[in-house]
């Protein structure tokens, strides 16, 4: 049955299911043709029809309108406002809801889950995370009886292909304007290079996988700006590869959650992600682990996944959220660290640096040394050590005499899976 000419949609389980689109830019777009295209055959296994209702952008259509005539709502918007007063109006209103909003979901996430939850409204949100990866889906059923330890995550494009092409000798600013130029990175690339548009990803699913609500100011987040391209070679040498990743993980009772340039060894499930792409590790002593990637953006893509929530309510196949587990954030984690020295190059240095270093529990798995004289470095890589422990031994060293410049640090995964 279709709405009627009052413009009410029409009952729960009857006639079209009829979408109110908010958004119609890259992804909303490429929303509405993808369900133009899809339709016959989602009918064809649901019984129902997807069918597009009203479409809402800074110069076209009324919100209430659409929310009147909606069985769903799709908010492909993006930003805070008025994404956040819409889609708390649309469920108050009972309406299911899907969203591929991350800033929104990683700061006010817990208010419209509790909000559906209390209404009994499904909020999907797949495309919020890696893009047309199934993270979301997958944390959310296939392991929901699983206990995850920890999840590893390239889940920003951006940057991996500015990296994937720093490592073949590009400077950050040529790789940054490569990015540009082929429509990977946006004229103000700020949220990826800064690791904030991955913050937010890693928090929403930490609050997935751990069921604790962790906030986007909760994860700290480094970006990929002041990495020098020296590191990147150095790296090399030692066999490493630089990506940008997201950690969440159970430690001590808590969760961390964090977003760092990191090094990896060769045989990580994430060392050979590159270019534009997405990845995701999810590891459990009941699973050992998996990886999932694929792209991570892209209008068509996004949309998929944004259509594949749609269809996921239709078949009833989504539940309200779940209420929140609160859980301590635990800072301070134990993680290999590269360390680059710049130092001039004297009788006793190294002794007494691997002192200092001894001296703080910081053990040495590897060593590079290079030039001799004023401009010579000192590069490791340390065992499993406390970020606060080799921040304190950093601090010792670099009090030294014939050290040049502040020791540089980047986080190692130190896992070698074969
Ligand atoms: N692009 C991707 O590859 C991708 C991937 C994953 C997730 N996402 C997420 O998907 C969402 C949409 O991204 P996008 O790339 O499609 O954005 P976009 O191209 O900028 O499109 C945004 C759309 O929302 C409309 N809009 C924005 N503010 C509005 C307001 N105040 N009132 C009414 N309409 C408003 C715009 O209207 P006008 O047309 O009038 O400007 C435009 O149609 C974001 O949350 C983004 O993070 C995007």
């Amino acid at each position: 049955m279709p709405a009627s000419p009052s413009g009410a949609a029409a009952g729960p389980g009857e006639g079209p299911f009829r979408v109110g689109l908010l958004g119609h830019g890259t992804v909303g777009a490429a929303f509405a043709t993808l369900l133009a295209e899809r339709a016959d055959e989602i009918e064809r296994f649901n019984g129902r029809r997807p069918v597009l209702g009203g479409v809402l952008t800074r110069s076209r259509g009324d919100f209430e309108e659409i929310l009147a005539d909606a069985d769903l709502i799709v908010e492909v918007m993006g930003g805070i406002d008025p994404a956040r007063d819409y889609l708390m109006r649309a469920i108050r209103a009972g309406k299911d809801i899907v969203s591929a909003n991350k800033q929104l979901l990683s700061q006010y996430g817990e208010e419209l889950f509790e909000a559906a939850r209390e209404k009994g409204v499904r909020l999907r949100f797949e495309a919020a995370v890696a893009g047309v990866v199934p993270v979301v889906r997958v944390l959310e059923e296939s392991l929901s009886a699983t206990p995850i330890e920890r999840i590893h995550g390239i889940v920003n494009g951006t940057t991996n292909y500015v990296l994937t092409e720093m490592s073949k000798g590009l400077s950050y600013a040529d790789a940054l304007a490569e990015a540009q130029r082929i429509g990977y990175a946006e004229a103000d690339p700020s949220d990826d290079v800064s690791g904030r548009d991955a913050a937010a990803k890693m928090a929403i699913l930490a609050r997935l996988a751990f069921g604790s609500p962790v906030h986007l100011n909760d994860v700290r987040y480094e970006g990929i700006e002041q990495l020098q391209s020296d590191d990147l070679e150095y790296a090399r040498e030692l066999g490493l590869g630089l990506k940008l990743v997201g950690t969440a993980e159970r430690i001590d009772g808590g969760v961390s959650v964090h977003v760092l340039p990191t090094l990896l060894y060769g045989g990580h499930p994430l060392a050979s992600v590159s270019g534009p792409f997405n990845a995701v590790t999810v590891e459990s002593q009941t699973i050992t682990e998996i990886t999932m990637s694929g792209p991570g953006a892209g209008g068509r893509q996004t949309a998929s996944a944004v259509l594949g929530d749609v269809v996921s309510v239709m078949t009833g196949g989504a539940r309200p959220p779940a209420p929140p587990l609160e859980l301590p954030l635990i800072t301070d984690v134990r993680s290999a660290f590269y360390v680059h020295l710049e130092m001039e190059d004297r009788p006793g240095v190294l002794a007494a640096v691997t002192k200092i270093l001894g001296d703080n529990d910081v053990s040495i798995r590897s060593v590079v040394q290079r030039g001799i004289g004023e401009g010579s470095r000192l590069v490791m890589v340390t065992h499993r050590v406390l970020e606060s422990s080799l921040r304190k031994a950093l601090a010792e060293v670099a009090r030294l005499e014939s050290v040049r410049a502040r020791p540089r640090t980047i986080r190692v995964i130190e896992e070698e899976f074969v």
